[in-house]
């Protein structure tokens, strides 16, 4: 009896899925979240999601690539300035949200530089994650700025991602070259070189190798901090008092989608309150852009931080994100350390 009906509601449930389709996905966030939003969407909607897990720079890639036969109908989350760039590009669709006036002015703006084909669903800022028992075991000072992580006692102990495939590490480019102006933002990149101890691709393999003691240091969003300390590792994150930027994470319906009727849907559900506040319950801990998304008290306090005047247009521009990550390859990655 008990098969029998496990038998059937398997058939119900592939035949809601036939009748209410599908819809593929690159997903730019932690996997945790990922997981969490497909199975919650299938599960309420009947609709299949299928997701290929990307770092920002990556999905971008993959989006070139597909150009001519796309097999991604939404890109959702990463750093909005891919985002921007695959709008520039006509990669995406352009797309009015009844939604867009229920959400903050940023997720709004994001929209409209990129004439309406993306919208920020969520921010957050970037900053240092530490190990504050690997700093106290090597009598490490914690870091307050972006001066002090060029201190030699830090040799090997800064990680940040790789740029070409993190939006994160791109961030931190253009933070850097807002805050100081591009020569001494490249100065500062090949100073900062001696003390990273590798580049990985991934925008949070830096926070979770410092939660893990595999380094003491990590150029990361801080928003990514609270999730590794809920798993019991010992991590904190600052801001640099010299100030910093900030993302708007966002998304994108994909310009020639198949399933181009479920993904309005899912980009729909993707800006309400209910599918927002699924973030921190899969520990990312982001502000979201519908402002009546409920906000954890674990997201960072963005009136505590000092900010550059973030130029999302500009740095998100195809030639200039180009620019600075084939300089950056060229002047500070090929040198030695
Ligand atoms: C994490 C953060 C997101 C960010 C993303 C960028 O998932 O929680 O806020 O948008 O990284 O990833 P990337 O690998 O492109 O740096």
């Amino acid at each position: 009896m008990r098969k029998w009906c496990f038998g059937l509601g398997l058939a119900v449930s592939a035949a809601a899925a036939a009748a209410q389709g599908q819809v593929n996905v690159i997903c730019s966030v932690q996997a945790e979240w990922c997981n969490m939003i497909s199975t919650v969407y299938a599960r309420t909607t009947g609709t299949r999601v299928n997701v290929t897990m990307k770092g920002s720079g990556e999905a971008l890639a993959q989006l070139i690539a597909e150009k001519e036969n796309p097999k991604t109908d939404v890109w959702f989350g990463g750093t909005g300035d891919p985002h921007l760039q695959a709008a520039e590009q006509g990669l995406t669709l352009e797309y009015r949200s009844p939604t867009l006036p229920q959400l903050h002015a940023w997720a709004q703006q994001q929209a409209k530089q990129s004439n309406w084909r993306t919208v920020g669903i969520y921010s957050g800022p970037l900053g240092f994650g530490y190990n504050p028992e690997l700093l106290a075991k090597k009598k490490l000072p914690v870091p307050r700025t972006w001066a002090d992580l060029l201190k030699p006692e830090y040799k090997g102990e800064v990680q940040v991602a790789n740029p070409a495939s993190s939006g994160t590490a791109y961030t931190m480019i253009a933070t850097l070259v807002q805050l100081m102006g591009e020569e001494k933002a490249f100065d500062y990149l090949k100073g900062l070189h001696r003390n990273v101890g590798s580049y990985p691709r991934s925008g949070t393999a830096p926070i979770k190798a410092v939660a893990r003691g595999e380094t003491a240091l990590s150029i990361s969003f801080v928003h990514d901090g609270p999730g590794e300390k809920m798993q019991g590792f010992p991590v904190e994150t600052v801001t640099p008092a010299d100030g910093t930027g900030a993302e708007i994470g966002s998304m994108s319906l994909v310009k020639g989608a198949r399933n181009l009727e479920a993904a309005k849907k899912f980009y729909e559900w993707a800006l309400s309150p209910a599918a927002q506040e699924m973030a921190a319950a899969a520990k990312s801990f982001q502000l979201p852009s519908n402002k009546s998304a409920k906000v954890d008290e674990r997201v960072p306090d963005f009136r505590k931080i000092r900010f550059v005047d973030y130029d999302y247009a500009k740095y998100g521009a195809s030639a200039e994100r180009r620019r600075l990550i084939a300089r950056w390859e060229k002047e500070v990655n090929s040198q030695p350390r």
